[in-house]
């Protein structure tokens, strides 16, 4: 008998290796990016049930729980990987939704492979969960999938978030299949989103393709009430806090200050290696910047952690050609022997090094053309609970909503980039302390627990959801 939770998560992704140890114990991954980040937060040490795929191809094998947390892999095949992951998720919807800074691919084979894989999480997820359960969809990969539960387990509630920006109707409607993907995502009880704007956007589509009625904050669809709202999602600001307190992570710090230069201002960026994030916008300003002797090799050094993403998919292949050419060239005409223009490490880092890293960089730079909102920038902030250190911040990242004493930017703008790198680079500390202090005080109070709170309590209105999350991880032990 398949053991059901009153808590189910579908998302995409589970949060683990393809690779259980031979005794069977089974360890978070943190796989590089914001959703796992987040759910990852909130759901260790629950009883729920994570329903994703496990990264691998072809069939599943069972998976260990971790810790309490349940899993249930979702198998896809060579060809579903293809069509629905990389095809129809990541080259017609995640450029679209991202406002087309790449040009979006429509194809009809995709489609169904996208329906198909759909409606085997949904039937995964209506398998798990517990009669009157609560059942959370997330992102982007899965829009048939809540209207796909309904169909098949009425008594459940359903959630759904989208962690990545809704785009504005224009640029929905070019979609073929925009009806049943709008129809799909509507089958929730409650759609949340990082902003308002995408709440207004969705009751405007809304409108005007299914006629149903509503505003920003509900909408009357297929005879039900629709909630819509933005929650803005968040990181564990206690955890990256403590993490960035041990002497692991101090000692590592002060190893990769004298590395890079004891004298130097480093600045730092950390993406997913993804067009959406404007690592060439950014190149080509620390480029000109180091060309108008604005900055010197000999006082200033970059860090560009660019993790490894989507390798399969075409767009992103060109792209990290691009970047690595760029920085050769770079580096070839601005490096000196033992003393590069640009440290580019296309790698993952476990979450120690990366903190490490955060607590070294002078300036963090965030500038993506479009990001729904960017832990990464939030994560920076935590880290630097000294008050000091700069973050330069896109204003179409999410998080330029909450952060703003962030030196923010138009990231297009290379001149507005470039000028804003420098005020960055020449603030006085007691500028950025003030700053520091007030976007600190800001995630510390909207961090992923009052998230995980805010999303499940509207879900559900007698709060009991929301009582089951733990309200904060223990702070993690000293581990040298
Ligand atoms: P996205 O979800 O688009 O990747 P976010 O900034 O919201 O962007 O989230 C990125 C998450 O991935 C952060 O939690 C960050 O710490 C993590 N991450 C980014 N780069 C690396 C890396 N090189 N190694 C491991 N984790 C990474
Ligand atoms: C973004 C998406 C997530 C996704 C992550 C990493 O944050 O919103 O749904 O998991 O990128 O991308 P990947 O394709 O590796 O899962």
């Amino acid at each position: 008998m398949m053991r059901q939770s009153s808590l189910v998560v579908v998302a995409n992704r589970l949060p683990l290796d393809d690779n259980v140890a031979p005794d069977g114990a089974c360890e978070w991954r943190r796989s590089p990016g914001g959703l796992a980040s987040a759910l990852h937060a909130i759901l260790e040490g629950t009883t729920a049930t994570w329903v994703g795929w496990g990264g691998g191809i072809g069939a599943a094998p069972p998976l260990p729980d971790i810790g309490t947390l349940r899993l249930r892999p979702v198998a896809l095949s060579e060809d579903e990987l293809r069509g629905y992951y990389e095809g129809f998720a990541n080259t017609t919807l995640w450029p679209l939704y991202h406002d087309a800074v790449e040009q979006p691919v429509f194809d009809r084979g995709w489609w169904e492979t996208y329906r198909t894989v759909n409606r085997r999480f949904a039937e995964a997820a209506a398998e798990v969960a517990e009669p009157g359960a609560a059942v959370w969809v997330q992102d982007y990969h899965l829009q048939l999938v809540p209207q796909m539960i309904r169909e098949l387990r009425p008594d459940v509630l359903i959630g759904f978030f989208m962690h990545v920006p809704f785009p504005p109707p224009e640029l929905f409607m070019q979609l073929p299949r925009r009806l049943e993907l709008l129809g799909g995502m509507l089958g929730a009880d409650l759609v949340g989103f990082q902003r308002e704007q995408a709440a207004h956007n969705v009751a405007q589509l809304a409108g005007k393709m299914l006629g149903a009625r509503g505003a920003d904050d509900a909408i009357i669809y297929d005879g039900r009430v629709v909630r819509t709202g933005a929650f803005p999602v968040s990181i564990d600001v206690t955890e990256m806090e403590a993490l960035s307190a041990r002497p692991y992570v101090l000692n590592q710090a002060r190893q990769l200050k004298h590395d890079l230069g004891q004298h130097k201002k480093v600045l730092l960026s950390v993406d997913r290696l993804d067009y959406t994030k404007g690592i060439e916008h950014r190149l080509t300003a620390y480029s000109e910047l180091l060309r108008d002797g604005r900055i010197k090799v000999r006082d200033t050094v970059m860090v560009q952690v660019a993790v490894p993403s989507r390798e399969r998919v075409e767009s992103y292949r060109g792209l990290k050609d691009r970047i690595e050419r760029e920085v050769g060239r770079i580096n070839g005409e601005y490096g000196r022997v033992g003393e590069p223009a640009i440290h580019y490490l296309n790698q993952p880092f476990d979450r120690a090094d990366l903190a490490a890293l955060y607590r070294t960089a002078d300036v963090m730079v965030v500038t993506p053309l479009r990001d729904g909102m960017n832990l990464v920038a939030k994560e920076y902030v935590a880290a630097r609970a000294d008050d000091t250190g700069a973050l330069v911040l896109s204003e179409f990242a999410g998080a330029a909503a909450e952060l703003q004493d962030a030196f923010q930017v138009n990231p297009h703008d290379l001149d507005g980039l470039k000028k804003t790198l420098l005020d960055a680079l020449d603030a006085t500390p007691a500028d950025l302390r003030r700053r520091m202090q007030a976007m600190r005080a800001h995630i510390t109070e909207n961090d992923i627990h009052a998230w995980a709170r805010a999303y499940l309590s509207a879900l559900d209105h007698t709060g009991q959801l929301a009582r089951r999350l733990p309200r904060q991880r223990a702070v993690l032990a000293d581990r040298a």
